[in-house]
């Protein structure tokens, strides 16, 4: 026998309930088959009509069919209820909420000085020049006036790659390769930088690491001397320590410059009254430079009788350190978030 109209009635109400309680389609369409799926109580009232004395069959029958009517209608509804409040949820936006932080990229220390530093050059009218990384000793060497059994080779501990190649030990031979192709007519006739990668195979300390950076400067003209030098060194020292550095050059050796020097700066920590960062000296040694010497321009076909040069060469981890007060030189290489983001 199927179930009582009243029945019925009372199993529509429990699935109606069941319906409204529903969050998910899911949810939603569980309570649907339980009425109106294959299996659903419908369903085997229809199957069951049989059953009844035939007189009531067409009564039954009709209220069955409004029933499922009314239901489908109910669950449509229902979906549309549903969908709705996804819809409304995805697209809240609840502008109290505090925001989510983004980590941006930035520069590392060495890229953001090496880039001041060229900014600085730049400005005075220097062109920027960069070379291979692995260069030949040629370049490297030779024609800087380092010949094969020179002692000064023994400063730079270098990585041989094969026979004549070598990871280059500085960015001086940039100057060589740009000399090499300069036309000579004008009064100035080169003023560059290059900026680069260098390798030297030193044991890994506070200052040193087997790659650093390094910039070169070269200045090439008639009448060029050592005070054209000095201004523009005195310059780049206060643009990129301060406005109130000063520089002190004390003669050094370099086999590619003759006189070589060495520039310090005053210390930016104690002023030049000396402190523990300068070893009490209130000097801070930060570059090597000099006369571009005669040999390496007739090595590249450029006449010391009508010519002269000066050059300079520094290391930019020394020189970021220097600025950053960072105590070891290995810091810039270990990429660690901590380190870094203390730079913007
Ligand atoms: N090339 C030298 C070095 O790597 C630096 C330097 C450049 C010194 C130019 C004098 C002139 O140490």
């Amino acid at each position: 026998m199927p179930p009582s109209l009243e029945e019925l009635a009372s199993l529509i109400k429990e699935v109606q309930i069941d319906a409204r309680r529903a969050e998910t389609p899911d949810e939603l369409a569980q309570a649907k088959a339980r009425a109106l799926g294959g299996r659903g109580f419908l369903k085997s009232a229809l199957s069951q009509i049989k059953d009844l004395a035939p007189e009531e069959r067409k009564a039954y029958g009709q209220q069955l069919n409004a029933y499922k009517d009314e239901l489908e209608e109910y669950f449509r509804r229902r979906a549309d209820e549903i969908s709705a409040a996804a819809k409304a949820k995805a697209e809240f936006f609840d502008g109290s909420l505090p925001g989510t932080r983004v980590q941006m990229g930035r520069l590392h220390p060495i890229r953001a000085a090496m880039r001041h530093i060229v900014d600085i050059f730049v400005s005075m009218g220097f062109d920027v020049f960069t070379g291979p990384e692995m260069e030949y000793e040629k370049y490297n060497f030779d024609l800087l006036n380092i010949p094969q059994y020179h002692p000064a080779r023994d400063d730079m501990d270098t990585f041989f790659i094969l026979p004549g190649l070598v990871l280059r030990t500085h960015t001086s031979p940039v100057q060589v390769r740009v000399m090499e192709k300069i036309r000579k007519r004008e009064d100035v006739i080169v003023q560059m930088i290059s900026p680069g990668r260098v390798f030297r195979r030193d044991r890994p300390d506070a200052t040193h690491t087997p790659c650093f950076h390094q910039v070169e400067g070269l200045q090439v003209g008639r009448g060029i001397s050592m005070a054209n030098m000095r201004w523009i060194l005195d310059e780049f020292a206060r643009k990129f320590f301060g406005p109130e550095t000063r520089t002190r050059l004390r003669p050094d050796y370099f086999p590619f410059v003759e006189p070589g020097a060495e520039l310090a700066v005053t210390c930016s920590m104690c002023e030049g009254k000396g402190c523990r960062v300068c070893k009490e000296t209130g000097w801070i040694e930060v570059m090597g430079c000099g006369m571009v010497h005669p040999q390496v321009l007739l090595n590249v076909d450029i006449s010391p009788d009508d010519y002269s040069g000066w050059a300079f060469g520094f290391g930019v981890e020394r020189m970021a350190q220097v600025l950053y007060q960072v105590p070891d030189a290995r810091m810039f290489f270990e990429n660690d978030m901590r380190f870094l983001r203390q730079f913007s």
